[in-house]
């Protein structure tokens, strides 16, 4: 079964053989997918007959949204503490113990329904590929069980036991990166596609983070690092070192950290849903870009720091605060999370790719920034498939 999605008034495909810059812009065009698959990427006016057909009636579409860095295998939510923080309190990792205990308390059910609404929620929105780490867990048991779970519903799962040291270790900090390197992790890898450690003051030191990345690694899992989010420090480097796929946050950099990303594979991927909702500092998108760094923008979803599946949301406060352009900001949330995601068959629109599309109700992607808050999701297709 083919199907002819036409009248596009203007196509972000990410792929400059198709159209103008970096977005490979292209007008009236039209795409053909087959079998999930994009087959065909053109003017409209040339485009081949298929078995059905779509009209998207002059308006945008770009491919569905890559959120590369989210946090849904959680029980409760955390408004008080979002409350405290609105009246004047500042964020910490420690809020992070109370999710961890309303998560064990759940059954498994509960578990992936609320990992099912996040993502269909997400769906809604345009968003087509999300990972999903666990970290709320924090014992053998409970982390497999979230990676367990998370793998049901997405491919890139990430093994975040280090997100903090559990509560049981609050005196042997030595105990649990042991814990998190040995049988921890013989129990998640199975599940997981990555490592990941929140490489923080109060968190895990330069060292400690270390020990998590190498022994994923060693079980073939590829490190990703929560750098630098909340205070300078040696995450972005162990991440350049290491040939992380990503360093998540890059929130406070120094030239030196700059530099060492633009001079790497490792993408920065910013979260600036999580300082929107920390109230904190932003981080400097234009600076990264400028030195020639690979960007991509995510929701960090999460109860603590970042309560949204929004990318379009992330995406205008990134134009917004951040020093990027539309342009800018619509590649690093499509083919910059693919990027982060070490992924070539989404983010983008250009045979061969997953027919992974987003229509807005909108005459140009440039719309996602220009009427935030918007709800500007016309259609989504996953895989082919229609789904909004
Ligand atoms: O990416 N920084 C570490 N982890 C999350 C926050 C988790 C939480 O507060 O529950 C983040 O912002
Ligand atoms: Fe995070």
């Amino acid at each position: 079964m083919s199907l002819l999605i036409t009248d596009i008034g203007s196509l972000v495909t990410n792929d400059p053989a198709h159209g103008t810059g970096p977005l490979g812009l292209l007008s009236d065009a039209a795409v053909v997918v087959e079998d999930g698959t994009i087959a065909w990427v053109g003017p409209a006016a040339q485009a081949p007959a298929a078995d059905e057909k779509h009209s998207a009636g002059g308006r945008a579409v770009l491919p569905g949204f890559v959120d590369s860095h989210a946090h849904l295998v959680f029980a409760g939510d955390r408004t008080a503490e979002f409350n405290a923080r609105m009246s004047g309190q500042s964020y910490t990792a420690g809020g992070i113990r109370t999710t961890v205990a309303a998560t064990r308390a759940a059954t498994d059910a509960e578990l992936d329904a609320n990992v099912a609404r996040f993502v269909g929620e997400a769906l809604r929105q345009g968003t087509t590929t999300v990972e999903c780490k666990s970290g709320y867990g924090l014992t053998v048991a409970d982390e497999a069980r979230a990676l367990r779970i998370a793998a049901a519903h997405t491919p890139e799962t990430t093994y975040l036991g280090a997100h903090v040291v559990a509560p049981e270790y609050a005196e042997d900090p030595a105990g649990y990166v042991d814990l998190v390197t040995g049988e921890m992790l013989d129990a998640c890898a199975p599940h997981a596609r990555w490592v990941d450690v929140f490489c923080e003051q109060g968190a895990f030191d330069g060292d400690q983070a270390r020990a998590v990345l190498t022994a994923g690694a060693k079980r073939g899992l590829v490190p990703r690092v929560h750098a630098n989010q909340l205070s300078y420090g040696p995450g972005v480097q162990l991440a350049v070192e290491l040939g992380a796929a990503s360093a998540d946050h890059c929130t406070h950099l120094t030239d030196e950290d700059v530099a060492a990303l633009a001079g790497s594979q490792t993408v920065a991927t910013l979260l600036p849903g999580a300082e929107f909702s920390t109230r904190a500092a932003y981080p400097d998108a234009r600076r990264l870009l400028d030195a020639g760094a690979t960007v991509a923008l995510s929701t960090d979803c999460n109860p603590g720091s970042s309560f949204t599946t929004s990318m379009a949301f992330c995406l205008a406060v990134a134009v917004r605060e951040m020093g990027m352009t539309p342009d800018e900001a619509v590649w690093a949330a499509t083919a910059g999370g693919a990027r982060a995601l070490r992924r070539t068959d989404v983010g983008t629109v250009t045979p061969g790719a997953r027919a992974d599309l987003l229509q807005l109700d909108a005459p140009s992607h440039v719309h996602l920034a220009y009427r935030p808050g918007v709800p500007l999701t016309a259609a989504v297709w996953r895989a082919g498939v229609r789904v909004v």
